[in-house]
């Protein structure tokens, strides 16, 4: 067999910390398991714009293009926040997912039961919870055009983004839905504003037609409004929710908090190919940046994403999270998922109790 390659991209703010984590698990699954892998570091946002004015270098894109998978921390912080929109660090991440064709990004919002208290919401409403978000990534209004700032003749500005999705962009997305569903209980609630945007009165019609060759798929369709209130008031009633690319984004966020926190949860995005690249779905949290008190759970199940979806090692994923399983149950929590009685850890301890739970 190939060595895999990995390009390892930890970006900004906690994304050097926790991403350092993840790669001690790696190493560690190379030296006692026999993982095929090599990795190769490289650069994205805020850091590979200080480096070399761009947050998305030729060379890191070459990298990315060449390697089996891609890792990545997190990119942000206030450092660049009045850089132009074009060289911002989230353009760095939003142009790997496009320039890559990452159309399909599951979300898994999974309770462990361990953290069944540090939710905000009741026990029993979050407890047993296992929802998948399947966010459509590279088209909608993220990237349709025309977009911009413009001045109008009376001198005032206007603000304007376009809402786009064509037929075979949905279908696509539509279909992942479904074979994800097929493997888990069956039904799909497709969410959208068809009641206001003709954009997504096209995207119901074309799931519709796509669900017509998944006999056994029950298939829903909720508003957005609707559907971000269903998620806190009953949330075990989703399965598959399959989504435009900025509902997700929102939907996704309200459904990692039911978790209890965003820093557990993992993502893929994945091409037409299952070629993926694997983040936790936080951000670079500036505020809590080199401290040592992130959580790096969320990256190091990425990893075990990553072995699952494009590496064909479920072996490997499972060691990944029974480990992860079982550092909750010895009561190791970082300060984001803490509680009473509870012991607190370092994101690098953290790191430690799960290489030592391999
Ligand atoms: C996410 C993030 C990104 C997004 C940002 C950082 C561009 O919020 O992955 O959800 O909006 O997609
Ligand atoms: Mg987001």
């Amino acid at each position: 067999m190939m060595t895999k390659k990995i390009a390892v991209l930890p970006g900004d703010g906690i994304g050097q910390e926790i991403v350092a984590e993840a790669v001690k698990v790696i190493d560690r699954l190379k030296q006692a398991y026999g993982l095929d892998v090599e990795l190769e570091q490289g650069l994205v946002g805020g850091s590979a714009y200080d480096k070399t004015g761009s947050p998305l270098p030729e060379e890191t894109l070459q990298l990315a293009r060449e390697s089996d998978s891609i890792l990545l921390g997190a990119v942000g912080g206030y450092k660049w926040e009045s850089l132009d929109i074009a060289v911002r660090p989230e353009k760095g991440l939003l142009g790997l997912r496009a320039e890559l064709e990452l159309f399909a990004n599951l979300r898994p919002a999974i309770l462990y039961p361990q953290l069944a208290d540090a939710s905000t919401l009741k026990p029993e409403v979050v407890s047993g919870l296992d929802i998948m978000i399947v966010r459509e990534l590279t088209g909608g209004i993220y990237f349709g055009q025309p977009r911009g700032i413009r001045t109008l003749d009376n001198g005032e500005r206007e603000g304007y983004n376009t809402l786009v999705y064509r037929e075979s962009e949905i279908s696509r997305i539509a279909k992942v839905a479904f074979d994800i569903a097929a493997k888990r209980d069956n039904r799909v609630c497709s969410v959208d504003k068809a009641n206001v945007l003709e954009c997504t009165e096209l995207w119901r019609e074309v799931v519709n037609k796509e669900a017509q060759r998944f006999s056994n798929i029950e298939l829903s369709h909720m508003y957005v409004d609707n559907a971000a209130m269903q998620l806190v008031r009953e949330p075990k009633q989703f399965d598959v929710m399959v989504t435009t690319n900025m509902f997700g984004d929102i939907l996704s966020d309200c459904a990692a908090m039911l978790t209890g926190s965003i820093g557990m949860l993992p993502s893929a995005s994945l091409d037409i190919n299952s070629k993926g690249m694997y983040e936790p779905i936080h951000g670079s949290a500036p505020d809590i940046a080199g401290k040592n008190i992130a959580n790096p759970l969320a990256t190091i199940l990425s990893v075990a994403m990553m072995l699952r979806y494009s590496l064909n090692d479920a072996e490997n994923a499972d060691r990944i999270e029974t480990a992860v399983n079982k550092v909750l149950d010895d009561g190791l929590r970082t300060q984001d998922i803490y509680s009473d009685g509870m012991k607190k850890v370092s994101t690098s301890e953290m790191g430690d109790a799960v290489l030592a739970g391999l």
